[in-house]
């Protein structure tokens, strides 16, 4: 049987052409398909045929594109996602997260979660040091953890993680850094308050040995984060927050590699040097003391911590 040729009146777009190249490639979606994926891939295609025609690659750049996706997948592994950092650094990752995590004012603002936590880690009570290297400047962190009405939250959980003194987290340096340093889940008391050990965290550079790194490199961008601690708050019937506390004296807090920095989540880390005020916390003077609060948006139906570290684990 002769193959049937198309008939340009069916859709009026059945050859591609320059000028019409987006309209051909989505007149070609069937039409029983989801009307997500339909609303997905018309956009792309548009936005990706605009960015073409106006960039107007070589043969060549676009190779060279292509050789940069294929690198980029051939870097993942189960503990190196180069996709996500390539959205990281993209500031698409901190996009997504805005778009999905908009909050009434005065709630504690989400900021981007980061490839390094790791579900297990130690519980320890309130006041515990999770500083396991006895390395950096050493600092207690407390708080409370209140709705958006002031009330407190009694009984949150928090999970905390952050770098050593070296820029590293302990599933980077595993066999050089004790297991689980420098991360731990706490239970805030009936009041909603919460404290514990650690030290003043530093600036680190993100992975930056592949080809994130090194297109970070050609655009003269640096790959340092702004030094700052990790945490996920949940507490059942309100909204978890996955969020960082940064320090105030940072280089790198409005040139953060990723663009996780928020002015809100910028602490007032205080130097103690007052022999009384150590003696209340068993430390030594001089230290570094923060006091953060956290407000979370009471929410209805939402996600238990394990329903939440389940997903964001996944990937
Ligand atoms: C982090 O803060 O741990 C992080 C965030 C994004 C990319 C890499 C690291
Ligand atoms: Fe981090």
């Amino acid at each position: 049987m002769p193959m049937q040729q198309p008939d340009p009146e069916d859709n009026g777009l059945p050859y591609f052409s320059e000028q019409d190249s987006e309209a051909v490639v989505n007149a070609r979606m069937g039409e029983d398909i989801s009307p997500r994926l339909r609303q997905v891939m018309s956009t792309l295609v548009r936005h990706l045929h605009a960015a073409v025609k106006e960039i107007e690659p070589t043969h060549e750049e676009w190779l060279a594109a292509i050789q940069f996706l294929t690198a980029t997948g051939q870097m993942c592994n189960a503990w190196r996602q180069e996709y996500i950092l390539l959205s990281d650094v993209l500031g698409v990752s901190m996009l997504v997260d805005s778009i999905n995590n908009r909050r009434p004012s005065g709630a504690t603002p989400n900021t981007i979660l980061g490839p390094f936590f790791v579900d297990g880690a130690p519980r320890y009570p309130l006041g515990a040091d999770i500083c396991l290297d006895g390395k950096g400047e050493p600092l207690v962190v407390h708080g409370r953890v209140v709705d958006t009405e002031g009330r407190p939250v009694a009984g949150a959980t928090l999970d905390v993680w952050q770098t050593n003194d070296d820029g590293f987290y302990d599933v980077q340096q595993q066999g050089i850094q004790p297991e689980g340093n420098l991360r731990a889940v706490f239970q805030a008391d009936a009041d909603g308050c919460y404290w514990f050990k650690s030290v003043k965290p530093r600036h680190y550079p993100i992975p930056s040995d592949g080809p994130v790194g090194q297109l970070l490199g050609r655009l003269g961008r640096h790959p340092n984060r702004a030094a700052h601690l990790h945490f996920i708050v949940t507490a059942a019937g309100h909204e978890p927050v996955i969020t960082h506390i940064f320090t105030p004296d940072c280089p790198y807090l409005a040139q953060d590699a990723v663009f996780g920095v928020k002015q809100e989540l910028i602490a007032d880390f205080q130097q103690v040097t007052d022999p009384a005020q150590a003696r209340r916390y068993g430390m030594a003077a001089p230290f570094w003391q923060v006091e953060w609060n956290f407000v979370l948006a009471p929410a209805a139906g939402t996600a238990s911590r394990e329903e939440l570290i389940g997903r964001i684990t996944a990937s």
